[in-house]
């Protein structure tokens, strides 16, 4: 059954150029191979903008930009005025809040509610936090004097969150006296280029932040140069793995975000309504794009059936379409590639003999959309149960003890995060202590905060962002 409303539409104005070239040492800089893509709206599939793409000779410039900008300016600064200059593009992101939010949610298809809500506040939240450390990394690490920046990163980022990605990896580098050249993905480069307008704005030094837009072949230039010192990657496992093999031997930093199959465990004796609203959020926020998605539920046997009946209630609550709506829950899939890989491992679910469940409601006429869905009968083995989807999608499968549900959460290639829902603080914390995942949330899930250290296991990568370990892969110590 469609439940209806009305609908409340975010109307924000924002200027959209028609093209946009590279930023590079503080100025609009056009493509020297001069080929552009389009961007575009993946809930109207209407074109936005041309973007530049970067050659290997754009990266040149923009690298040499970038080291000039660190020798020249930057890390000779005194810190206390660095932390003004990184201050003042955290305001200017809290005061542009809204027009970054519509402009993210356009280019990506993510609901208004939670790029308002989530991706712009803690962007900003990120560049406050680490313009508070710049004057004080003294302190940051134990033993060390007085560490050094690293010099130029190349900060590459993936679409599912694009603003925030940019801040992770710029507001630690900038505020520990890096320099960064940043590579936003292909399908939403938009709120990246309008933090280097807002950049531009604050005065900060030219080239203490470049932009280059572009495909895989432009990342790939910046990995491989050789002027480089540090690469900080968000993306795929797979894309991560050949980055470290180009880097291996070489005397380049890296750090790697990737993957995950996050398992959120509820036991029996969990608040089980709280536990479904932590599950939903778990799977469907920003339509199941999160590297941490709560992808797999392990329900002990016993709540099973309940379980399963409260989820199909509330899945069918959930409201899907148009992304600028306030009221909407479930966006635009953020291309049409993406739309493809989720159709596909949904019909791979069905083939191998799981029950596909899904939300009723009628999808849009135009724009790429996936229902909230989840799988019943899932069996370790399924295709569904151990790779990573990226789309609405939960594989649900069952456990008896809490040694087997660690074993169940801790059989996947990956270890990014984790949920435990329990009354029992003691079961909470021993099944916590067990699971080999780099974030672990109890009765809660996908909770962030700048102060608090995100990063994998084993093929979800190396190092941490946020909080002060994220804070050493840009220092040298
Ligand atoms: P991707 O890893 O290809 O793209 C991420 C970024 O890396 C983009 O900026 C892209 O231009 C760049 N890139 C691509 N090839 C590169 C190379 N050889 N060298 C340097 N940079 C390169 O991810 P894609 O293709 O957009 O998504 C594929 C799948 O990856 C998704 O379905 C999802 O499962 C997973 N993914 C995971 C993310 C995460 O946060 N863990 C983020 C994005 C995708
Ligand atoms: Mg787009």
């Amino acid at each position: 059954m469609a439940l209806a409303y009305a609908p409340s539409i975010e109307t924000t104005p924002v200027r959209i150029r028609h093209r946009y070239d590279h930023f590079i040492g503080g100025r609009w800089v056009r493509s020297s191979g001069g080929e552009t893509f389009p961007t575009v709206n993946p809930a109207t599939e209407e074109e936005l903008a041309q973007i530049a793409v970067g050659t290997a000779e754009d990266i040149d410039r923009a690298v040499a930009a970038a080291r000039q900008a660190y020798e020249k300016y930057w890390r000779p600064m005194r810190p206390a005025d660095r932390a003004k200059y990184v201050y003042r593009i955290a305001r200017a992101i809290t005061e542009r809040s809204r027009e970054l939010a519509v402009l993210e949610t356009k280019d990506g298809g993510k609901p208004i509610k939670e790029s308002r809500d989530f991706d712009v506040v803690q962007a900003a939240a990120n560049f406050f936090y680490f313009a508070g450390w710049a004057d004080k990394l003294r302190y940051a690490l134990h033993g060390a004097q007085e560490p050094a920046p690293v010099g130029v990163v190349g900060s590459i980022v993936p679409w599912n969150f694009p603003l925030l990605m940019a801040a992770w990896k710029i507001a630690p580098a900038i505020s520990c006296g890096n320099t960064v050249v940043l590579k936003p993905a292909e399908t939403t480069p938009l709120t990246a280029l309008l933090l280097a307008q807002i950049c531009e704005e604050a005065d900060l030094p030219p080239g203490v932040v470049n932009v280059v837009t572009g495909d895989g072949r432009t990342g790939a230039a910046l990995v491989a140069h050789a002027g480089v010192d540090k690469i900080a990657f968000t993306g795929s496992t797979d894309v991560g793995k050949i980055i470290q093999k180009t880097l291996a031997g070489s005397r380049k930093r890296l750090t790697l975000e990737l993957g995950g199959k996050a398992a959120n465990i509820v036991f029996a004796d969990a608040p089980l309504d709280q536990a479904i609203e932590g599950v939903v959020s778990g799977i469907y926020f920003n339509q199941g794009h999160v590297c941490c998605a709560g992808s797999r539920l392990l329900v002990q046997e016993s709540v099973h059936d309940e379980v399963v009946e409260k989820l199909t209630a509330r899945i069918e609550t959930l409201r899907l379409g148009d992304p600028l709506d306030k009221n909407t829950d479930i966006g635009a899939i953020n291309s049409l590639a993406q739309h493809a890989k989720i159709s596909e491992l949904i019909e791979s679910g069905v083939a191998e003999g799981a029950v596909l469940h899904q939300q009723s409601c009628a999808l849009p006429e135009r724009g790429w959309f996936h229902r909230a869905s989840f799988f019943t009968g899932v069996s370790q083995s399924h295709r569904i149960a151990r790779e990573e989807i990226f789309g609405p999608v939960l594989s649900i499968m069952t456990f008896r003890t809490a040694d087997e549900a660690i074993e169940k959460a801790n059989n996947t290639p990956y270890g990014l995060s984790a949920g435990v829902w329990t009354d029992k603080g003691a079961k909470s914390m021993y099944v916590a202590q067990h699971l080999q995942a780099g974030v672990v949330w109890c009765s809660t899930f996908n909770q962030f905060d700048p102060s608090s250290p995100f990063g994998g296991y084993r093929e979800s990568g190396f190092g941490r962002e946020g909080g002060v370990a994220g804070l050493r892969p840009y220092l040298a110590v």
